[in-house]
């Protein structure tokens, strides 16, 4: 048996672990969760957002399963999700999108992988509020080493794939410093991979081309803000938020998580879509070297997708979240 840490999360968090607990229990994985919250509950409860018990686990359990947790705008709440990032240096953020049979899009070919840097740009932290002046500062701090750690890791996957091509999206026409280290990191490391193509494209020009054509692009690599919109945007490409999945990964611990949010509009009411977080659970299955309950529960996944009626409301279906999964059980 293999221990990994869940942390169910906010919003339709509890909802969505919930489902995806009961396809691995009734696909006999070998994994046993241990339960560790973040987030508005554990500081109600125990006067913080990121208690030490949920540290202790990762570091002993090293991959995690998690919920979204929300963030409220406005000063005071640091985001949790960037903090465990940060933290726990988890600086590739791998957020697939393929098109799927039985979920509706305006595309067919649809299949690319982003890598998202995941703990630097704007989300360093650096916020700078003058109350006197009315001036507001959030620096974008980028540096040589998280540039060519993502960038490798990106080259990495596409060498091992055969993807044959890598994308660079920046902005390092006009951000001189901050967008243009990616980029320049990004040709150095492209000579060690002489049997991957490397293109870059300017961020406003690459949202155009993938709503347009997105099939021409396979790995995409990226610096955090600009990878925190694209991804919601190819999400838009393959069937929405509800199905797209991500991992959080550093050279010591992995946390896979959905690439949504903890949607506070459907929340509660047992209609959310498990998907995105079951494929982010295949994704960990994976990681752990559980391949063969990864694609069986995949095939029970896409089975049931194929078949809009038994999906949730988002994909044009009617079942509730558990009816779902209790879709894709009866499949296994
Ligand atoms: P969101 O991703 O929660 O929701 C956007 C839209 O997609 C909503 O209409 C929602 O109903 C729909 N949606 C999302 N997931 C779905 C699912 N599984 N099934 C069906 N429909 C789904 O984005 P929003 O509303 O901008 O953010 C809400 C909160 O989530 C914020 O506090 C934000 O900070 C937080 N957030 C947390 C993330 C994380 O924990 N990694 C990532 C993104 C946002
Ligand atoms: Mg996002």
């Amino acid at each position: 048996m293999r221990q990994v840490t869940l942390i169910p999360g906010d919003g339709i968090g509890p909802e969505i672990t919930e489902a995806v607990k009961a396809v691995f229990r009734a696909a006999n994985v070998p994994v046993t969760w241990e339960e560790e919250n973040a987030g508005q509950t554990t500081f109600d409860s125990v006067g913080e957002l990121i208690p030490q018990t949920l540290i202790d686990s990762l570091n002993k359990n090293k991959v995690a399963l998690k919920g979204p947790i929300t963030t409220p705008v406005g000063k005071g709440f640091k985001s949790v999700n960037v903090q465990l990032r940060q933290m726990f240096d988890l600086y590739a953020n791998i957020r697939p999108a393929k098109t799927t049979p039985g979920i509706t899009s305006r595309f067919e070919n649809v299949n690319l992988v982003l890598f998202r840097e995941n703990t630097e740009g704007l989300y360093s932290g650096l916020e700078i509020f003058d109350e006197r002046l009315q001036i507001a500062d959030s620096i974008s701090r980028v540096t040589r080493v998280g540039c060519e750690k993502i960038v490798r890791a990106a080259f990495e996957y596409a060498k091992k794939h055969n993807c044959g091509k890598i994308t660079v999206a920046h902005k390092a026409n006009i951000l001189k410093n901050a967008g243009a280290l990616l980029l320049r990191v990004a040709a150095e490391v492209a000579k060690d991979y002489p049997t991957v193509q490397m293109e870059d494209k300017i961020i406003d020009n690459m949202c155009m081309q993938l709503v347009m054509k997105p099939e021409q692009f396979k790995v995409i690599v990226t610096t955090n803000l600009f990878g925190d919109i694209l991804s919601d945007l190819c999400a838009g490409l393959v069937g929405g938020l509800g199905v797209v999945a991500g991992a959080n990964i550093g050279d010591d611990i992995a946390i896979f998580e959905a690439v949504h949010g903890s949607a506070p509009d459907i929340a509660g009411k047992g209609i959310a879509n498990p998907t995105a977080l079951l494929r982010s659970a295949i994704m960990m299955l994976h990681h752990i070297d559980l391949k063969e309950e990864a694609n069986r529960i995949e095939a029970a996944l896409e089975a049931t997708l194929a078949n809009k009626e038994e999906c949730t409301g988002d994909l044009g279906g009617k079942a509730s979240t558990m009816a779902f999964a209790q879709n894709i059980i009866s499949k296994l």
